[in-house]
């Protein structure tokens, strides 16, 4: 439990005075309104402040409202996603978009627990919403958050665990203000955002200092303690794109995962990285392609980094004589590029097509 030398009250004081002094005028702390406060938290969940302001910005000039979004083809939320990763984010919203439209009139739940009920929403960003859009005395524990409670309060137990998760949510749920629990939450995002940063916090001129047991011990690079990541597995990927004359052949990629939704190309996942597709095992597909077109390797081989993945992707492109055509195996279709240009796609993809100058 906190320190008995430390009331909440005390901390939250100084807390806020620091954030009154320190925050930064971001857009999403100039409303109210639970739609956008949620866009912020799912596009702040992954990206930094100034890489996700413009897709925040990009989102609401597209979808301005929950209604927009759940009127919205899935197809072009994923496009203006685009970039961002982690689709399946992007697909929830749109699926909790439309659900809050059906089944509750286009009005938000008012309560973390009710919110948390909704596909896609955490225990994190459900605080988030329920404080900052309706004052709900709840503490939005994030990343930043973690950090600064574990270091101030000396919390050792891992944060990925669900004791630690539990012990962590139990000191929140002291400290959180109940005057203003929406100032409260920014301000501890805010003070693990710009303060008390991952890496060689400037300790000389926080404001907690004097009670911090992190400082006071010197083990701020320790705290917080986090279980191992699980391993990273390797992939390689062979990409065949398949042109007939300006039109390009892809797919939309249905399997469950991340890139559920979004359109590439003709696929084949092999063991190891190979050198030539005669590397690759026997494919009727890829030699009927082979045979009818021709073969150019891109030079480049890329490496995307995923949260538990690493994908060696290599591409080739094989463009199809104009004498010949091509029956597409199914799935596959022929785009213009025109098409292309607005069609959600991996953004590995997208750089491809840009690079090789088709888009
Ligand atoms: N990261 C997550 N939520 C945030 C917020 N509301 N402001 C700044 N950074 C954040």
């Amino acid at each position: 439990m906190i320190s008995e030398h430390l009331r909440a009250i005390d901390f939250n004081k100084k807390l806020k005075s620091w954030y009154l002094k320190n925050h930064r005028p971001l857009l999403w702390r100039q409303t109210t309104d639970p739609y956008k406060i949620w866009l912020s938290e799912i596009i702040l969940q992954q990206t930094r402040v100034a890489q996700g302001t413009p897709y925040y910005q990009k989102f609401l000039d597209n979808y301005p409202t929950v209604f927009d979004l759940a009127n919205a083809d899935e197809r072009d939320v994923l496009r203006l996603w685009q970039g961002l990763g982690y689709y399946s984010r992007a697909r929830n919203m749109h699926f909790t978009a439309r659900q809050i439209v059906n089944d509750f009139g286009g009005k938000f739940p008012e309560t973390a627990a009710a919110l948390s009920k909704l596909k896609g929403l955490g225990h994190y960003t459900a605080a988030a919403i329920a404080s900052f859009a309706f004052g709900e005395a709840v503490a939005a524990i994030d990343g930043n958050v973690y950090r600064v409670m574990a270091r101030i309060f000396g919390i050792k137990s891992d944060m990925l665990s669900n004791e630690g998760k539990k012990e962590f949510a139990a000191i929140a749920k002291e400290l959180v203000s109940h005057e203003d629990p929406a100032t409260y939450n920014q301000a501890m995002i805010e003070f693990g955002a710009i303060q008390c940063v991952p890496v060689s916090p400037n300790c000389a001129i926080c404001p907690f200092n004097d009670i911090c047991y992190a400082f006071a011990f010197n083990v701020q690079n320790a705290l917080p303690v986090k279980s191992k990541k699980m391993a990273v597995k390797k992939r390689f990927l062979n990409y065949f794109v398949i042109q007939q004359g300006q039109d390009l052949a892809m797919q939309e990629r249905k399997t469950k995962d991340i890139w559920k939704g979004l359109y590439d190309f003709y696929l084949i996942e092999s063991a190891g990285p190979v050198e030539s597709p005669d590397e690759l095992p026997e494919n009727q597909t890829l030699q009927t392609f082979l045979m009818k077109g021709n073969l150019r390797e891109v030079p480049k081989s890329y490496i995307h980094l995923l949260t538990h993945q690493k994908l060696h992707v290599q591409f080739w492109w094989i463009k199809i004589r104009d004498e010949e055509s091509v029956d597409l195996p199914i799935g596959l279709k022929f785009f213009s590029k025109n098409e292309i240009e607005t069609l959600p796609k991996p953004i590995l993809i997208d750089t491809l097509l840009k690079e090789e100058k088709y888009l």
